[in-house]
Order: C-alpha cells, then sequence, then structure tokens
C-alpha cells in the first residue's frame, strides 16, 4: 500500500503544482491575481536580522582583488592565497553583499550584487563553518546590510570538522515569500525561485575569483535544510515572516573525488547545539494573504534524493571575450537597465559568445556548480545584431533536443536555418526574420526594454518531462532560468552592454507565437541585452559608506 499512498500524494502535488502555474500566467485579459493597490506603509523591510545574536563584522577587502573577469572561465587554478575568513568577506560580499545605494527625492534605497525582481530580495543566506581563525564554529546569517554574519548558532568545534573538507563551509539559501508577494502576489513565488538561482550563480562566480569552487548538493531535502539553518525554530520567529530552504551549497577548494557531507550527518552535528537569535518582522500587518503561494511551495517540498550523476560533456573551449576588468569590479558594477537607447547593436561575435556561456562545461562557472542537465533553451528576438538578421530565432542549450523542439515548435513558416558565420557548436537557428521589437515589447508587459535592446529571450523550459519526475522541480526549473539571467547579466557587463531581467511576460501569448501547444515546452523567464540608457536624477553612493570600517 505505502508505494500506491505516495504515487497518489505525489500525483496530487503535480496538479497543485500545474494549476499554481496555469494561474500564475499573466494573461493579455488580466493578470496573475496581485494586490489591486500598494500598502507602502506595510512594505517589508529589505533586511532580515536576529536580535540577540552575536555580530561579527567582516573586512571590506573584494576591491583588492585582481583575477580578471575572463579567467573566472578557467578551470580554478593559481589563485592567490588568502586566509579563509578573508575569503568567506570576499566571497559574500561580491555575490550577496551591497553593490551601491541609490537615492531620488527622499527615497534611498540599496542595490546588491544579486538582482531581485523588484528589488525586494526574498532570498537569505547562512554559512555553516567548523571554525577558522577570526570566526567560531557555528550557523551564521548573513547580514547584507552590514556586512557582518549573526551567529544563530554555536556548537562543538569537534563536532563537524571531518564533515566539511579543509577549509570548506557551507552556505545555505532561503526565501522570505512575503518579499515579493507583497508586490506581486501570486506571481511571487516564481521570483523568488528565480532570484535563488540567480545567488547561486552570483556565488559561484564570486568563489571561482577566489579559487574556490561551489557545489549545489542535490541530495539534501529541504528539512534537513530547514534544520540545519534553524529555519524549523518557531520560538526565534515570533510574529517574524518565515523563510522557506532552498539550497545548500559546498564552497570550498574543488575537491573532484572527495565525498560530500551528508545531510544527516551534518544534522546530527548540529542537533545539541546552542541557538541564539530572534528575527525581526519585515511587515506590521499583511493587508493580503497569498494561501495559494504557501500551498504550491508545500506541494514543491523537496525530500532526500539519490545525487544526480550528470556529467557535464566536453566542449570546444568558450569564445573569446576581450573584457579587460578584474572580475570583483564586473561583478558590483552590474546593474539592470531601466531603459535602452534603441540604437546600440552588438557584434555577431559577442551574441555567440553569451550564447556560448550559458552552455555547460566541466570545470566552468557558473555550470560547474548545477548539478542538472540543461533543461531549459532559449527563443532570441533579434534586433540589432551586426551580421545576424533581425527576426525569431531559437538556441538549444543540449544539441540532442532538436527533434522535440522541432515538433513542438510547430509553426510551418519557421526555416530552422543555422546562421552564415555560426561556430559550429553552438546550435542557434533561425525560424523568421522579421521586425519583432514591437512584438517583444509586447509579449514583455508593454516594457520598451525587450525591444529598444540588442536581443530579448525568453527561456523555455522541458516543463511537464521535469515535473513528471517531481513535482519540486518546478523549482529547479526556475534556479536554472535565474542562473542563465545571472550569466546573461555578467556577460552583458563583459561586452559594454547591460542586461535586465524580465519576471513580467505574457505567458501564453508567448507559447502561441512559437506554435506550442500543451504544457511540454513553458516560458519561465525573459531577458533583455542592449545599450542603456542612465537615469541622471538618480544619486549613487558607495555601498558601505555608511560603515566605519
Ligand atoms: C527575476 C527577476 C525579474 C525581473 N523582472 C523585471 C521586469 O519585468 N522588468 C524590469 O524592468 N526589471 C525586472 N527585473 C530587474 C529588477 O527590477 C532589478 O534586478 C532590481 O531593481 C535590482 O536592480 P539591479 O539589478 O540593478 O541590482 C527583474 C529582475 C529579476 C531578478
Amino acid at each position: 500500500m505505502a508505494p500506491q499512498g505516495s504515487a497518489v500524494k505525489r500525483q496530487e502535488s503535480l496538479q497543485v503544482v500545474l494549476d499554481y502555474h496555469q494561474r500564475s500566467k499573466h494573461r493579455f485579459e488580466a493578470y496573475a491575481a496581485g494586490p489591486d493597490a500598494l500598502d507602502w506603509d506595510d512594505q517589508p523591510e529589505p533586511f532580515r536580522w536576529y536580535d540577540g545574536a552575536q555580530k561579527v563584522d567582516l573586512p571590506l577587502l573584494a576591491d583588492r582583488l585582481a583575477t580578471p573577469f575572463v579567467d573566472l572561465y578557467q578551470t580554478p587554478g593559481a589563485r592567490p592565497q588568502l586566509p579563509l575568513f578573508e575569503r568567506l568577506a570576499m566571497l559574500l560580499e561580491r555575490s550577496l553583499g551591497l553593490a551601491a545605494w541609490k537615492s531620488y527625492g527622499g527615497a534611498r534605497w540599496a542595490l546588491r550584487c544579486n538582482p531581485s525582481s523588484g528589488n525586494l530580495h526574498p532570498t537569505e543566506a547562512y554559512v555553516v563553518t567548523s571554525g577558522m581563525e577570526g570566526l567560531a564554529a557555528g550557523v551564521y546569517h548573513y547580514l547584507s546590510r552590514d556586512h557582518q554574519l549573526e551567529r544563530r548558532c554555536s556548537f562543538d568545534s569537534q563536532s563537524l570538522p571531518k564533515l566539511l573538507p579543509e577549509g570548506g563551509v557551507l552556505v545555505g539559501l532561503s526565501s522570505i515569500f512575503w518579499r515579493e508577494a507583497w508586490k506581486y502576489g501570486e506571481r511571487a513565488y516564481r521570483y523568488c525561485q528565480h532570484d535563488c538561482g540567480h545567488a547561486i550563480a552570483a556565488l559561484s562566480y564570486a568563489a571561482a575569483a577566489l579559487g574556490w569552487s561551489v557545489e549545489l548538493l542535490d541530495d539534501w531535502g529541504d528539512d534537513d535544510i530547514a534544520r540545519v539553518l534553524g529555519l524549523d525554530r518557531d520560538g526565534d520567529y515570533g510574529n517574524a515572516e518565515r523563510e522557506h530552504p532552498d539550497v545548500m551549497l559546498l564552497v570550498g577548494e574543488d575537491r573532484k573525488a572527495a565525498e560530500s557531507p551528508e545531510a544527516s550527518d551534518v544534522v546530527a552535528a548540529i542537533g545539541t547545539a546552542d541557538w541564539a537569535g530572534v528575527a525581526n518582522p519585515l511587515s506590521e500587518r499583511h493587508m493580503h494573504g497569498w494561501p495559494f503561494i504557501d500551498e504550491v511551495a508545500h506541494a514543491c517540498h523537496k525530500p532526500q534524493t539519490t545525487a544526480s550523476s550528470y556529467v557535464i560533456p566536453a566542449r570546444p573551449e568558450p569564445l573569446a571575450s576581450d573584457c579587460a576588468e578584474p572580475a570583483m569590479a564586473l561583478i558590483r558594477q552590474r546593474r539592470s537597465a531601466q531603459g535602452f537607447d534603441g540604437r546600440t547593436s552588438i557584434t555577431a561575435h559577442t551574441l555567440y559568445r553569451m550564447l556560448d556561456m550559458t552552455l555547460p562545461r566541466p570545470g566552468v562557472v557558473p555550470w560547474s556548480s548545477w548539478p542538472w542537465q540543461p533543461r531549459i533553451h532559449l527563443v532570441l528576438f533579434i534586433h540589432r545584431v551586426e551580421g545576424v538578421k533581425p527576426g525569431l530565432y531559437v538556441f538549444l542549450r543540449d544539441a540532442d533536443k532538436q527533434t522535440l523542439l522541432r515538433e513542438r515548435i510547430s509553426r510551418q513558416e519557421f526555416n530552422w536555418q543555422r546562421p552564415a558565420g555560426c561556430p559550429q557548436h553552438l546550435a542557434f537557428f533561425s525560424l523568421v526574420f522579421a521586425n519583432c521589437q514591437r512584438t517583444a515589447e509586447t509579449l514583455s508587459c508593454q516594457q520598451a526594454i525587450a525591444g529598444d535592446s540588442a536581443f530579448s529571450l525568453g527561456m523555455l523550459a522541458e516543463f511537464d518531462s521535469v515535473l513528471q519526475e517531481a513535482p519540486w522541480r518546478y523549482r529547479q526549473l526556475y534556479w536554472e532560468a535565474g542562473m542563465l539571467g545571472q550569466v546573461l547579466y555578467l556577460e552583458a557587463e563583459a561586452a559594454g552592454v547591460r542586461g535586465t531581467g524580465i519576471g513580467c511576460y505574457f505567458d501564453d501569448p508567448f507559447h502561441q507565437l512559437l506554435g506550442i501547444s500543451g504544457t511540454a515546452l513553458q516560458s519561465l523567464y525573459h531577458f533583455t541585452v542592449g545599450g542603456a540608457l542612465t537615469d541622471e536624477r538618480l544619486v549613487t553612493t558607495p555601498p558601505y559608506s555608511h560603515l566605519a570600517r
């Protein structure tokens, strides 16, 4: 009986996910359910902290690191040998730390190295360490506003070392759904998952600059992550908004053959520890509840699973980039363009380089941190790329899926031609030649950024087949989309242009444009890249000038 019961439960969960997905679609007739008006008094506090937890100031050192951005794509080689504590500080500073403060009129807001839908930042980060010089063993919450670690849990430094490789730490990520739901209502769950994907990639890039690698521990279950990070400690949250476990990452020297720490061993080692700190409430009240988000989150609960056996295939060397910027500078300067000039073009080589960097290569960031095979492909609206005719194109991130995609992207007029001069290893095809700026804008909720750029794109996921494997993989697809977004953001900066993630798009009209019916393929995220306009009215100040450090 037991297996049958669990099969029924799984089917029910799958149905909840499918219902959520349909219901959270934006349609021409109506946007997904959200608040009718924003209650500004109730805007969530952008930062989480734990009152009563011991604070550890981290040094601000990342600007000193000269590793060139283009070197990150080489397998971690000789990198400066820095004390572990300094490395950890730099890792956090240039992945989840502040990048700048902006102000306009009476308003002032922080921007971070990782992007976030609406700049609402649902993602929280934790570090688990068995101790290093400057940092005692414990579980720490990262408070990006002050570049501090807050010691949530202290445990005997002897209990964990055997479980973590020398010098390695665990970094756990969680999401506070309310931060996004406050503004975006039911669609917010999707954005939280995107942001998590961006954060994974942000950590992967910053770690590479330090000679570290990041491994997503995909066998861990949500309950393990919640237990280790203390997210299941009801008494520490009171009225504060709860955090939902996302992923656990192992960060440290590239270990290749070494064993990854078992979730149950880490849970057991931390089991008897002392905890400190009480979470701050982010909003005094919640005008709207979004129970469907809780339902889909429940349906997407991830149990412990066996680790993925996917092996990234070898590929030709990445196409060259002439970016000479240090990685840490490029990461900090990354911004979302809020408008594009409608003029700037990029070269075909720049486009191909960006596409190339979305392909996994063994040992190469950020996909070296991603345990699963690529399940998302790109549909591009080419507007201004020298040597590539304007039109609609498709880029397959797994060339073996060509038959599947050709069957599903099924309009007769699509020509499926490889553009002249396209590098052999890129499965890039034109579908139709046309000026598609207006179409791109219309499909991206009428946002001009999708048409005034050099190109924009939609990310098409192998939806049904991935969800059939397990309902929680709905999250995996958004994480992959967020990681793709992070690659495009940084590659755009490296090419001297700028990108913007687009979470607001009309789902099914985009599918209809491609002749896609059913849910075998579903668009999960859009993105745009081009020559940015800058808003001269905004005043920018450095990220940590408010700290006397
Ligand atoms: C998942 C996601 C969805 C986004 N959707 C949009 C969008 O639809 N339109 C837009 O103008 N910006 C969008 N953005 C950009 C954010 O508004 C931007 O990241 C945020 O304001 C922080 O600014 P920064 O990226 O410069 O740090 C999105 C970003 C993310 C990560």
